[in-house]
């Protein structure tokens, strides 16, 4: 989708990944079972390093081991094989370094210039921030201490979530980049943006022309979209506490789902214009007045209860949660896009932890027919066209309609056409973090936030943010774990003649034949109307 990711070309510059927090999470989990899973499908450059570096103490060989659990337990590769992983691990080293010291930046220097030598080239250097925002400026005054910021052909920084912990913090954070780093060598990350169903949006929305032309207000009545996990906050308090549901996940993932489905067509995949289209719509939200903020947002934090016949605890005793916590960990929005195409149709964002699934999807109701000539008895089952864009974890896209229920006299009946990826494509959908990595790789920044985009979306949801610090809660925890969410966000929509979709691809991960929960919510009349 990508300027350059239309084309399959494998990148042919020398690569090196710095990987600032080597012996982290996030590395161990995603970006080397990614950098993996590149190397088996023979998509990295030829030459390549990985350097990890972090405060921990690995031999080279105790770090390779650990990254091959982490590959192995992680990646679609599963058990690696042994020839591949060998070929593999020769090009990653490990160094350790406190990055509030300038002579682990020195080392770092040194140890560049020394795969320069081997590889007879100068490489793409990728310093990979995989650190928590405090380390972000330590960081970057310690590369621009070795000046290794300076070549701006080759050297690129990868900033992870979260950008900012609010509209100042993020600015400050950009304006700082800004000093060291030009715009075009900043990849701040959205992984969202890097799933395969994420960008399909854009596949779907401008690679057909059925659908563009009913894409707007005169015939869309509003849009949901969810993403729920059933996770709870496993042991990131820390981040979490501070952070709550509409920082983690409203500003930046749905923010992102919500701008793809709102953009203009943009009149090609150059990476500016792209991000321009969806800067366009964060632009066009309509601006929530404070004392409008309990009518369109709601939260909500959850109790004791069970998640697959397992009982869970509440939030608040979850390791490092304070007892008192006011944090969200359940978050829903009504926005509003100010402009000719989607003036008056409510967007619904939702997320929560600890919900009945962990399940993403986009659904657009459609209105009602003008007109309708069917006697009402022809029409006691019928609904409202829909178009559901299942992101997670069934990929696919489904599309409700009406047709004649078979027998003697005129009825309508909802019916679903359905496309699923895994029955359609054979192959496999690469992983967020593989596409983009593989981006970075390429200098190819359309899946990436711009500065204008990270701050912007921190402007939407300012003003809840804002009346959610000053106004204390009093109802917490207001969910029971294993429910979708607090009666609230029922209220909520329910106050706009709403209610909120049953996600429709759930449990039909199990057998696409037997998918029930979808042929009840399509074929049984009074559900999720
Ligand atoms: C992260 C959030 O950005 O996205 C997490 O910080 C969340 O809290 C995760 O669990 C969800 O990502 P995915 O890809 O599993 O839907």
């Amino acid at each position: 989708m990508s300027a350059a990711n239309l084309s399959t070309a494998i990148p042919s510059k020398a690569t090196v990944f710095v990987i600032f927090g080597g012996d982290g999470d996030l590395t161990w989990r995603k970006l080397v079972p990614a950098l993996y899973s590149l190397f088996l499908d023979r998509r990295l450059p030829p030459q390549f390093k990985i350097l990890g570096t972090g405060r921990k103490d690995f031999s080279e060989e105790s770090y390779r081991q650990r990254l091959r659990e982490g590959v192995e337990r992680f990646s679609a590769a599963g058990k690696a094989d042994e020839k591949n992983w060998t070929d593999f691990a020769s090009n990653v080293s490990f160094l350790q370094a406190d990055f509030s010291d300038p002579q682990g930046f020195a080392a770092i220097a040194a140890e560049l210039a020394a795969y320069d030598e081997s590889f007879s080239a100068k490489a793409v250097r990728l310093f990979y921030l995989a650190v928590p925002p405090v380390m972000f400026k330590p960081i970057v005054g310690g590369l621009a201490g070795e000046k290794l910021n300076r070549d701006r052909g080759h050297a690129r920084i990868v900033v992870e979530k979260p950008f900012g912990h609010d509209l100042d913090s993020a600015r400050q954070l950009n304006r700082f980049l800004g000093e060291h780093f030009l715009e075009s060598q900043i990849y701040r990350i959205d992984h969202y943006l890097g799933k395969e169903t994420v960008q399909n949006i854009m596949a779907f929305r401008f690679g057909n022309a059925l659908f563009e032309p009913i894409w707007n207000r005169r015939y869309i009545d509003h849009v949901q979209i969810t993403v729920a996990e059933e996770e709870g906050i496993g042991h990131r308090s820390g981040y979490y506490e501070r952070a709550g549901a509409l920082r983690d996940i409203i500003q930046n993932h749905l923010l992102q789902i919500l701008c793809l489905i709102a953009m203009e067509p943009p009149i090609s995949f150059d990476s500016d214009e792209v991000r321009q289209k969806k800067v366009d719509v964060l632009r066009a939200i309509r601006p929530i007045a404070p004392d409008q903020v309990g009518q369109n947002a709601v939260r909500g934090q959850y109790g004791a209860g069970s998640i697959r016949g397992e009982r869970v605890v509440p939030y608040r005793s979850e390791p490092g949660v304070a007892p008192d916590s006011s944090t969200e960990t359940f978050a829903a929005v009504r926005l509003f896009v100010d402009n000719w195409r989607w003036q008056d149709v409510p967007f619904y964002l939702r997320t929560g932890k600890r919900l009945p699934a962990r399940i993403s999807e986009v659904c657009i109701h459609f209105r009602a027919v003008p007109h309708q000539a069917f006697p009402g008895a022809a029409l006691a089952d019928s609904r409202p066209n829909r178009i559901v864009m299942a992101i997670q974890p069934e990929e696919g896209i489904l599309l409700r309609f009406e047709v004649k229920h078979p027998g003697p006299s005129m009825a309508l009946a909802p019916v679903m056409m359905q496309f699923y990826y895994r029955e359609a494509f054979k192959t496999r959908s690469p992983e967020a973090y593989e596409t983009l990595l593989l981006d970075v790789v390429r200098g190819d920044s359309t899946l990436f936030m711009r500065s204008d985009q990270t701050e912007t979306a921190w402007e939407v949801i300012a003003p809840i943010l804002e009346v959610w610090k000053s106004v204390r809660t009093t109802d917490f925890p207001n969910y029971h774990a294993g429910s979708w969410g607090p009666e609230a966000a029922d209220i909520f929509i329910a106050r706009d003649g709403r209610s909120w979709t049953l996600p429709t691809f759930l449990q039909c991960s199990e057998d696409l034949a037997t998918c029930r929960v979808a042929r009840e919510f399509f074929e049984q009349p009074g559900q999720g109307a």
